[in-house]
C-alpha cells in the first residue's frame, strides 16, 4: 500500500482528496500546512506528496524544494487553483512529477497519482541498477589495479627472473615490457629495447610467438617451457630456463606473449659436479668389483673370464626382457663376482681334472653362501649379495644352498643362473671338454619352467637363435 501525504490549507479539499485515494487503498495522511507536513515526514516515509501551492506560512513550492533535497525518494505532485504556466514550469524544474488544477476532477487525480507512483518506482529501479553497475565497475577496477600493482612489484623486484612482454597487436611485433631482471640476464638496457622489434634480442622465433596451440586453454595456464643456452648482448652465453605464456584476447586470438626466464647456470654447474662425482664413484665401484673378481680367477685359471662372460650374457638376457637400465647394471655387477665364494675353496679341488667326489662337490656348493657372507655387509645400491646367494637356486626347489621355490628367487638370480649354466656348458672345464653352445641351449630348453624360469630361457634362446648373440670369442667353446 503506497503512503501519500496530502498538504492543503483548504480542509474540504484535503478531506476530499484523502477519501478519494483511500477508496483505491492508498494510505493517506493529511496536513494543513508545510510545518505540519514536515513533522509527519520526520515520523514516517511517504511514497508521494500531494501539495497545494498557496498556503499560509511556507509556500508549497518551497516545501517541495525542501523535500526533494531531504527525501529524494518521495515523489511530489502539486495541487493548485492557479492555472499559471510559469508556476507549472517552476514546479517541474524542482522535480515535481505533475500538476493538478482545482477544482478537483477525481479521475484526473487518480491517474496523476498512479502515474507519479509508477514513474517514481521506475526511477528508483533505474537508479539502483546504475548504482549497482557503478559499484561493480569500481570493484573490478580496484581488483585490476591491485593485481597490476602486485604484478608490477614482482616484475620490478625479481632480479633473478627476467620478464619480457611482447605486443603482437600492432602491424609489427614490439617489446612492451623489459624487467630489471631481463636487463641483468640479457645485458640490454630497457631504453634500448622498449618499442623495438623482439628480433633485437636474438631469441628463437617460437619463444616470441608460440607455435599453433593444440589446446589453447591448457597452454594458457602452463606455457611452453624449455632450456636454452642464451646469447647475451656481448656474446657471452648463459644456460636459462624459458617459459613462454601466450596472452589471449576475448576471441581466443594471441595478442601478446609473456616470456619468463630464469638463470640456471648454478643448477647446471651442480648437475655437472654431481654427474662427475657419480661417474668417479661408479668407476671406483666397478674397479673394486673387478679386483674381487680377479682375486678368485687368479686361483682358478679354468674359470678365468667365466664371471665376465656370465655377466655379459645375463645383461643381454635382462635387456631382452626389458629390465630397467639401473637393474641391469646391478645384475652385471653381481655377474662379475658371482663366484667370489670360490676363493674359500682349495685350488686343487677347483682345478681337479676328472670327477669330483661327493664331499668335494659339497664343498664347492658352499661358494654361493660364502660369496654372500663376503658381500652382505657392503652397501651396494643393488641386491648383489642376494643375487650371488641365489644363483644356484632352481625353480623346482632342487637348487642350493636353501632350495628356494621359483617365486622366492630374485629375477636377477634366475637370469644369472641360466647365463651361468649356458656359459659353463659351452666352455672347457678341467674335468671335461667344452660341450658346446647347442648342448647348453638344449639343456636350458629341456628344463624350461622346471629348473629355469620360462621367460628367462625364452629370452636366452632368442638371443642366440634370432639375434646371433655370441659369448666373447676369446672364450668361445
Ligand atoms: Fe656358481
Amino acid at each position: 500500500m503506497a503512503r501519500i501525504l496530502i498538504v492543503d490549507d483548504d480542509e474540504p479539499i484535503r478531506l476530499l482528496i484523502g477519501q478519494l485515494l483511500e477508496t483505491r487503498n492508498y494510505g493517506c495522511t493529511l496536513a494543513a500546512n508545510a510545518s505540519e507536513a514536515r513533522e509527519f515526514l520526520k515520523e514516517q516515509c511517504f511514497e508521494l506528496i500531494l501539495c497545494d501551492i498557496n498556503m499560509p506560512g511556507e509556500s508549497g513550492l518551497d516545501f517541495i524544494r525542501y523535500t526533494r533535497l531531504k527525501y529524494p525518494d518521495t515523489a511530489a505532485v502539486m495541487v493548485t487553483a492557479m492555472n499559471d504556466p510559469s508556476i507549472a514550469d517552476n514546479a517541474l524544474q524542482i522535480g515535481v512529477y505533475d500538476y493538478i488544477i482545482k477544482p478537483i476532477e477525481p479521475n484526473g487525480v487518480l491517474i496523476s497519482v498512479a502515474n507519479a507512483l509508477r514513474r517514481r518506482q521506475l526511477e528508483m529501479d533505474n537508479r539502483a541498477y546504475r548504482e549497482d553497475l557503478e559499484e561493480k565497475v569500481r570493484e573490478r577496477t580496484t581488483a585490476l589495479e591491485e593485481s597490476e600493482a602486485r604484478l608490477r612489484a614482482i616484475f620490478e623486484a625479481a632480479e633473478h627472473v627476467s620478464f619480457i612482454m611482447i605486443d603482437h597487436t600492432a602491424s609489427k611485433d614490439r617489446i612492451l615490457e623489459f624487467s630489471p631482471g631481463a636487463e641483468l640476464m640479457l645485458g640490454y638496457h630497457r631504453r634500448e629495447v622498449i618499442g623495438q622489434s623482439p628480433s633485437v634480442l636474438h631469441l628463437p622465433g617460437d619463444l616470441i610467438l608460440p607455435p599453433q596451440l593444440e589446446d589453447p586453454l591448457r597452454e594458457k595456464e602452463r606455457g611452453f617451457t624449455r632450456e636454452l643456452t642464451l646469447t647475451r648482448k656481448y656474446g657471452e652465453t648463459l644456460p636459462t630456463l624459458f617459459t613462454t605464456y601466450p596472452i589471449f584476447n576475448g576471441n581466443g586470438h594471441i595478442t601478446g606473449t609473456l616470456i619468463v626466464s630464469v638463470d640456471i647456470s648454478e643448477r647446471k654447474k651442480a648437475e655437472r659436479e654431481l654427474q662427475n662425482s657419480m661417474e668417479r664413484w661408479r668407476m671406483a665401484l666397478e674397479g673394486s668389483i673387478h679386483a674381487m673378481a680377479l682375486a678368485v680367477e687368479m686361483r682358478d685359471p679354468y674359470t678365468a673370464g667365466h664371471q665376465q662372460r656370465v655377466a655379459d650374457l645375463a645383461g643381454a638376457i635382462a635387456e631382452e626382457m626389458g629390465l630397467a637400465e639401473n637393474r641391469i647394471y646391478g645384475l652385471r655387477m653381481g655377474g662379475v663376482i658371482h663366484d667370489i665364494g670360490k676363493i674359500a675353496i682349495p685350488a686343487e679341488i677347483l682345478t681337479k681334472p676328472g670327477r669330483l667326489t661327493n664331499t668335494e662337490f659339497d664343498l664347492i656348493k658352499t661358494h654361493s653362501k660364502v660369496g654372500y657372507d663376503i658381500l652382505k655387509n657392503i652397501e651396494f645400491p643393488w641386491p648383489i649379495a642376494q643375487i650371488v646367494l641365489q644363483h644356484h637356486e632352481r625353480m623346482d626347489r632342487s637348487g642350493y644352498p636353501v632350495g628356494l621355490s621359483g617365486e622366492q628367487i630374485l629375477l636377477e638370480a634366475k637370469i644369472l643362473g641360466v647365463a651361468d649354466v649356458v656359459e659353463a656348458m659351452a666352455s672347457h672345464r678341467p674335468y671335461r671338454p667344452a660341450l658346446g653352445i647347442e648342448a647348453a641351449l638344449e639343456e636350458v630348453s629341456r628344463n624350461r619352467g622346471i629348473l629355469y624360469d620360462g621367460e628367462v630361457v625364452d629370452a636366452c634362446l632368442k638371443l642366440f637363435r634370432e639375434k646371433h648373440f655370441e659369448l666373447s670369442s676369446l672364450w668361445k667353446a
